[in-house]
């Protein structure tokens, strides 16, 4: 079952320049900064009242951000669903006909089991599922 809106992310070509935006200029507390091998990125959060923005950044200058950040400069990025029991939605999300990524759920940020389903099954909107492992 899906419980809440966990974050919202945005690709930053900069992530230390919009990390300071975040903190300076808009007052939001940060969280912490992690190095995402799984995805290829570096993100920050800043949980704000029970949701995050979530910036993410390339990791080594590859992988997917990379690509959305030469193709578009950053952006909204995706959104990302928190859910109780991913395996359980994913199969249910399947039998209706949505498309994901990845064949599997892995372990993405904070230890968190991730999937993103395809946009074009969601308008063009990237969305992700994640369930807190802890
Ligand atoms: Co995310």
């Amino acid at each position: 079952m899906i419980t809440g809106l966990n974050h919202i992310a945005i690709a930053v070509p900069d992530l230390d320049k919009a990390i300071e935006r975040f903190m300076n200029d808009f007052g939001q507390t940060f969280d912490h900064k992690e190095d995402v091998a799984s995805a290829k990125t570096s993100t920050a959060f800043f949980p704000i009242d029970k949701t995050s923005i979530e910036l993410v950044h390339p990791l080594n200058g590859e992988g997917p951000i990379q690509k959305y950040i030469e193709k578009k400069g950053g952006g909204m990025h995706h959104l990302c669903f928190e859910s109780d029991n991913i395996e359980e939605d994913i199969a249910r999300l399947k039998t209706k006909g949505y498309e994901f990524l990845s064949d599997e759920p892995y372990i993405g940020a904070h230890n968190c089991k991730v999937i993103f389903i395809h946009p074009k099954s969601c308008d063009g909107v990237l969305i992700e599922l994640s369930q807190p492992m802890d």
